[in-house]
Formats: C-alpha cells, structure tokens, sequence
C-alpha cells in the first residue's frame, strides 16, 4: 500500500516504520513541526508534504494527530485528499465522522498497545491487537490487510462501541500503572529497592493472562483477612500518609472484585 502520514508524533511514526519494514510504501508526511515532519520524511524515505496542496494519490491517509485535533486537520484538509481511497485515525475513541470533512472514506485503526515512542511503538505492533471501524467495506478490508500485514490482530468495533472499549483499555494500561507506581513508593519508604518486585509483577501479569484477573487474585483483601489489612492500612498511614487514601480506594476496589468487602470495610475506616 501507499500510505500518507499527518501527524508524524509517537503512534503514526510507529505504524509508519512498521508499515515500511512490512514492505509498504510512504507517499509523503505532513506535520506542524517542520524539524520534526524532515526527521520523519527522512526516516520514512518520504516527500515533505504542503498543508495547501493536494494529497498525492495514495491508498490510506493516516491521521495520526492527537484525539482533540482530528476533526480540525481533517477540516484543515478538506478539498486536498480527493486523490487519496481513504483515511484512518488511530484514536480508540473519536468517531470515525470526525473525518468527514476529508470527502473520502474515513475510519478509524486503534493499536490496542502503548506506543511511548516511535521506534518501541514499531517493535512492539507486531502481536497487537488493533480495533478496527470503517462504515465502507473496501476501507475496512484495507486496514484489516494493514493490521495483518504489521502481524497485528484486527478486530471490529462499531464507532458507538469504542468509548467503552476506550475505557477498557485505559484500565488496563493506565491503572495498572497507577497501582505499580504506589507500590514503587510504599517499597521506597520501607526501604526495598522495587527491582525486588520484578519477578512478582511478571508473575501476576502472566497469570492474569492464563487464569483471568479474578481468578489470580490473591492476598490479605482477596482473603478477607481484616486484621492484615488494618495493619496495612496503619502502616501506610504512618510512614506515607499522602498515599493512604490511594491505598484504602484501591483496597475497597480489590474487596469489591474479590467479594469481600463486607468483612474488610470496616479495617479501611
Ligand atoms: N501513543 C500511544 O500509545 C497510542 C496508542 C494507540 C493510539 N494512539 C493514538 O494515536 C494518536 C496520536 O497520539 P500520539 O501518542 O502519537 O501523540 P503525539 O506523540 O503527541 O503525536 C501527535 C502528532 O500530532 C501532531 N498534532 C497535534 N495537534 C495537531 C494539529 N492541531 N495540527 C497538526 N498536527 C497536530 C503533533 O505535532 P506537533 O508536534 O505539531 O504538536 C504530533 O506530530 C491519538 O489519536 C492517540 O489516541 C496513541
């Protein structure tokens, strides 16, 4: 495929150098920051593309800017992307109809993986998943055909489903580091150099996967042994109190999941 990147951040750079290492082909990048659109058309061997010409023909547009500015490029790009079959963003939450304004068939390619820099990002595609939604079958035939060629997973979602998927997707990645940060600092103030928990995370994180969060629950919350757990939360409140209320929300939350918040609540007051 021929392929035009609009946003050349973290995500669409990433996609890009897997896409071209896949055997696919960049027919231009197009940016804000001029520094930053020369690294990538360098990188990509790809033209500097004009906000005030024409797309050049191509198979995809990819619209990799952020969420809140999609629908602002694409109205910037109105009258410039007829000679382009389609465009995708690769938001897992802004409708597909914030393309419209291109013309062309617009959807969406979410890659259900943390990107935090490009040439990670491109590493780490090929095994995603990535969320598919195009309301036009030609379109989403070529980005499921984009998705299998990386070595990802495709999959449908319909663009109402994608705020709840979002949301799935954010607990996954953000919570479970908000919950890892917490334990770094706990570990920090007990003086346990957090490296030690290495093996344990690995371990929780591969069993979640083979047995299911729920069921690899364990400790004192998932026990429903109070008496633990009231120690624990002493213990934070001494030594780290601006954690405490952190720890006792996550506590209440473990005891709601494992069904045992009618004998730890009263330890968390
Ligand atoms: N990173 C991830 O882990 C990840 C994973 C899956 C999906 N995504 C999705 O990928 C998309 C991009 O995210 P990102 O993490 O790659 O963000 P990013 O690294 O901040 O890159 C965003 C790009 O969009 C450009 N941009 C922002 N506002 C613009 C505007 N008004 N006009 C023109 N260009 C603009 C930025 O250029 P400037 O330097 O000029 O601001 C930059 O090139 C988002 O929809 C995000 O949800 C990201």
């Amino acid at each position: 495929m021929d392929l035009s990147l609009v946003g050349p951040g973290r995500a669409g750079l990433a996609v890009t150098l897997a896409a071209r290492r896949a055997g696919h082909r960049i027919s231009g990048v197009l940016g804000r920051d001029q520094a930053a659109v020369a690294a990538a058309a360098e990188r990509l061997a790809a033209p500097v593309l004009s906000w005030t010409e024409p797309l050049p023909p191509c198979d995809l547009v990819l619209v990799a800017v952020r969420d809140d500015a999609i629908a602002a490029v694409a109205e910037r790009l109105s009258g410039l992307a007829g000679e382009a079959a389609g465009a995708a963003h690769l938001s897992g939450l802004t409708s597909i109809g914030a393309l419209a304004p291109l013309g062309i068939p617009g959807g969406s390619f979410h890659p259900l993986q943390t990107l935090p820099t490009a040439d990670s990002g491109a590493d780490r595609l090929a095994g995603a998943w990535v969320a598919v939604t195009s309301d036009d079958d030609l379109l989403g035939d070529r980005l499921f055909a984009l998705a299998a060629s990386l070595g990802c997973h495709p999959f449908e979602r319909a663009d109402e489903q994608k705020p709840l998927y979002h949301a799935a997707a954010a607990a996954a990645a953000n919570f479970t580091l908000a919950a890892l940060a917490m334990s770094r600092r706990l570990f920090d103030a007990a003086g346990v150099d957090f490296a030690a928990a290495t093996p344990l995370i690995d371990a929780i994180v591969a069993n979640a996967a083979a047995m299911g969060p729920e069921g690899a629950l364990t400790g004192p919350v998932a026990r429903g042994d109070a008496g633990t757990v009231r120690a624990q939360v002493a213990a934070v409140r001494a030594a780290v109190p601006e954690l405490a209320e952190h720890f006792i929300a996550m506590a209440r939350a473990t005891a709601a999941i494992a069904g045992t918040s009618d004998r730890i609540e009263e330890a968390l007051r």
